[in-house]
Parts: structure tokens; sequence; C-alpha cells
């Protein structure tokens, strides 16, 4: 299977070393792609050019492309970040933003229905919910059904080098379970309710869209395309 990974940080810390732990049981059996923060586009600059005119006139698109590609390639998507202010830090919210154009509500891939994404972070205390949020209702808008996370408070521990005994053989174990998992992800036939509802949801607009378009955007096209709405038929 390809895996693909989005490294939130290029630090060799606590992050890298829970995502090293649970690539350790799939390295060899599986095709492994990563991404680190110097891959990552810069912040969206606002332009909507993606949405209007196609996501190649991004002005990041030479970024986005390969990182794009590997996402829809994969069979697995890994996020491993730390939590910053409770939140995704900002480089894994950077290449979120880029991703919208693939959201429901825009052009979706129906490749992205199939996935499994996991999620894994750590914070020195507070709750990594709000952190993971921030990438799993991306994962749903995108139409990925199945997302696991493993988030954990180090209660304390900021380095690597000085990490307590006790909580690397803690992550070590849950490294494993996570990795049991997911160790054979078979692509999803059906989707899960939510998003199945927000798709439901998007081709409703998109079709009610399509009668008030007197020129047809991309949206609506890349919806009658995948058959998901009927082109209008002109009136003589
Ligand atoms: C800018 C910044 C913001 C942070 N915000 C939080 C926070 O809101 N809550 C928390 O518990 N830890 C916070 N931390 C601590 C990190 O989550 C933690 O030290 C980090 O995950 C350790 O992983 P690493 O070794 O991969 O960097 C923050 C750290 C940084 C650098």
């Amino acid at each position: 299977m390809n895996i693909v990974v989005l490294n939130g940080t290029p630090v060799k810390g606590i992050t890298y070393h829970m995502k090293e732990m649970f690539l350790s049981h799939m390295r060899d059996k599986n095709q492994v792609t990563e991404f680190y923060p110097k891959d990552f586009p810069p912040f969206c600059v606002g332009c909507k050019a993606c949405f209007l005119r196609g996501e190649e006139k991004c002005p990041h698109y030479n970024l986005m492309e390969p990182i794009w590609n590997a996402t829809l390639n994969a069979d697995l998507l890994v996020f491993a970040y730390p939590v910053y202010a409770l939140r995704a830090p900002a480089s894994i919210k950077s290449v979120l933003d880029h991703y919208c154009v693939h959201w429901m509500a825009h052009r979706p891939e129906p490749e992205m229905f199939e996935k499994t994404a996991v999620i894994i972070t750590n914070s020195v205390g507070a709750p990594n919910g709000s952190a993971q949020k921030d990438v799993k209702t991306s994962m749903s808008w995108m139409g990925v059904s199945k997302v696991y996370t493993y988030g954990v408070g180090m209660m304390g521990d900021i380095f690597w080098n000085e990490i307590k005994d006790k909580n690397r053989i803690m992550l070590e174990r849950k490294m494993e379970s996570l990795a049991n998992k997911v160790t054979i992800v078979k692509p999803r036939r059906r989707k899960s309710l939510k998003v199945n509802m927000f798709f439901l949801m998007c081709k409703k607009i998109h079709k009610s869209a399509l009668k008030s378009e007197t020129e047809l955007s991309l949206d609506t096209k890349h919806y009658i395309k995948h058959g998901w709405i009927k082109p209008r038929t002109l009136k003589s």
C-alpha cells in the first residue's frame, strides 16, 4: 500500500519519533512518501484562482502539485504534528488551506472516498482533540470516511533526548497498537454516514447552481464530469 506522511515539524523530536515508531511496523511492506514543512506551500494568498480558474493557477502549484499527487495515490494518509496553541501548527494548516479546492463543496476526487487517514499528535500537556479536529474536518470534507487518531499530553516532556523511559515505552506500545489497526487498509467501498451527508448536500448545491449559471463553473463541470449531476439540456 502507498503511505503518504505529512510531518508538521522539521524537528526530530517527540512527534518525529512517534511517527517513526508507527512506520517501523509498516515500512517493509509498504511504499512510504514523506513531506516536511520545507516541502509545504507558503500561506494561501487568497487569490481564489484554484476555485475559479483551476488549481494549476495557484501561485504555489509547483509545491502543492507533488503533495496532491501523492495524496491521490496514497491508500493511507498520515499526519504527524505537535499541538501549537491548542491547534494544528501553521505548517499543516497551510497544506489544509491548499486542499480546500478538493473539498466536496468544490471539486472532490472520487479516490478520496476510498482512503484512510491517521493523525498522530502530542502536546506538553493540553488535550489534543481540537488540534486533531483541524485535520479531521478537512478529511471529512474531502471525502475520507475513516480517520484514526492518537494524541497524548506528554506531562512535561518536551525534548526527545530527555524523555522519561516510561513515556517512551508507552509511546512505543501506543504506536504499535495504532499500526496494527491500519496494517491492512482496504479501499473503503461505502462512504460513512457523515461523508455521505456532506456529499449529498454538496450535490444538491451544485445541482441548483447548474440552473442559474450562465457559464458553468469549474466546480459544476467537475460534478457533471463525474456523473454526480446531470448536464442541463439547453432549450432550443
Ligand atoms: C509554538 C508552540 C506552541 C505550543 N502550544 C502548546 C499548547 O497550546 N499546549 C500544549 O500542551 N503544548 C504546546 N506546545 C508544546 C508542544 O506541543 C510540544 O512541546 C511538542 O509537541 C513536542 O513535540 P516535538 O518534539 O515534536 O516538537 C507548544 C509548543 C510550541 C513550540
